[in-house]
């Protein structure tokens, strides 16, 4: 298995320096940036929109992981591409039509994620397993930094890494919410790629990026 990637959340950044937040990931060791997007009606909070997206394209090279938390999704899909996602993950709940969705995030050759918060059963997703390129699998009910890991999200990294080992696909696995120094040793083992994490990066160790990363690779 390749070394686990990290993809750090800016909602635990600070909003007022995105970009040099952005850069300073960078230059800690950050695989991806996750940039989560919420609406104040598919979750209970808000946060950017694709417009600051476009701006934040500046400052790295590294991919932009978009967390669409936005309902309904499709006619937004444009956008989110346009404003220089690499990834565009969604929740089957925000759309009439998954598939449909998936394949008009396809149309921008993006790659496409879906996501399945912690009461959705893993069934929703294993369909589409072969036509999709990464599963994040919410472990916290969205819209907050700073939850507690809810653990029996676990099952369903299993189900999806043997699932996806048996047919032999390259979907990835990403696990999202509540990621600390000692959750992150229990999603590895159970097959994650990808750790999602904002609090534990941003404010570990008072705040060393660096540290906190290379933690969270090796622990
Ligand atoms: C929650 C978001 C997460 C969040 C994770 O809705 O999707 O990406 O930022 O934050 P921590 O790591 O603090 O749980
Ligand atoms: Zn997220």
């Amino acid at each position: 298995m390749n070394s686990i990637k990290i993809a750090p959340s800016i909602l635990s950044a600070d909003f007022s320096k995105l970009g040099s937040e952005i850069k300073n990931l960078e230059n800690a060791g950050a695989d991806l940036i996750h940039i989560d997007v919420m609406d104040g009606h598919f979750v209970p909070n808000i946060t950017i929109g694709p417009e600051v997206i476009n701006k934040l394209r500046n400052y790295t090279t590294l991919p932009f992981d978009v967390h669409l938390m936005i309902s309904p999704v499709d006619n937004f899909i444009k956008d989110f591409a346009d404003a220089g996602a690499d990834i565009i993950t969604i929740h089957p709940e925000a759309t009439a039509d998954l598939k449909s969705s998936i394949n008009k995030i396809k149309s921008f050759n993006k790659k496409i994620g879906v996501s399945l918060n912690p009461e959705t059963p893993v069934d929703k997703v294993l369909p589409f397993l072969n036509i999709i390129d990464l599963v994040l699998v919410m472990s916290v009910n969205p819209g907050f930094g700073g939850q507690k890991f809810i653990k029996n999200t676990i099952t369903k990294v299993k189900i999806l890494r043997k699932t996806i080992d048996e047919r032999k696909l390259k979907t990835q696995i990403e696990i999202d919410g509540g990621i600390n120094f000692e959750t992150a040793k229990i999603a590895k083992e159970a097959g994650v790629d990808i750790l999602v994490s904002g609090t534990t990066i941003f404010k570990e160790n008072q705040g060393n990026l660096k540290k906190n990363i290379q933690l969270l690779k090796i622990g």
